[in-house]
């Protein structure tokens, strides 16, 4: 079922999000409607809050974005913890499916090192770097009440705070289903 996707302004975006347990009421159900949501809507990551719920959960799959570095990984991150970040820092234009026609380059560092459960509460630690990292940079911050916004510069956040009000009351044309938290 494809999930509506809430947009920016909405409170939950804002929330740091709580730990599940194996037992989280339809959890398989979920986890299968956040990737239907995050392919119709062509994104590359997901993350509970941005359907609504403040749980650490998220969603990504970068198998098709990068030609010449393919980032062959599908994986449902579950209770993460990002340990470290590690690595020099560089620019990437990133684009959030909550925040619809508006990209900005973002700083973060090249390498991080996560603690995470899997689908089956099987726990793993792990070092990914490249695109990899950054969409698992960006998918964290979700579940931690952070936007991609919140990482540029003041100046250039001031000149998006149009943009990003008019999204917060629907004033966006956009292909997927969303949830404005204001009404006009
Ligand atoms: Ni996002």
């Amino acid at each position: 079922m494809i999930l509506p996707i809430y947009a920016y302004g909405s409170p939950v975006l804002r929330q740091k999000a709580e730990p599940i347990s194996p037992d989280y009421p339809g959890l398989k159900e979920l986890i299968a409607n956040m990737y239907e949501t995050m392919y119709s809507s062509n994104g590359i990551g997901l993350a509970a809050p941005q359907i609504g719920l403040p749980i650490r959960l998220f969603v990504v799959d970068g198998s098709e974005i990068d030609e010449i570095d393919p980032v062959d990984f599908k994986q449902t991150f579950i209770n993460p913890i990002i340990l470290e970040e590690f690595d020099d820092k560089w620019s990437f234009e990133e684009g959030c499916l909550s925040i619809p026609q508006v990209r900005e380059p973002v700083s973060r560092h090249a390498k991080l090192r996560i603690r995470y459960q899997d689908e089956q509460f099987r726990e793993h630690e792990a070092v990914f770097d490249g695109m990899a990292a950054r969409i698992i940079q960006h998918e964290y911050d979700h579940i931690e009440g952070v936007l991609f916004t919140d990482r540029i510069s003041p100046l250039k956040r001031n000149l998006l705070k149009g943009r990003l009000s008019n999204i917060s009351v629907g004033r966006v044309n956009v292909s997927y289903r969303m949830k404005f938290p204001k009404s006009r």
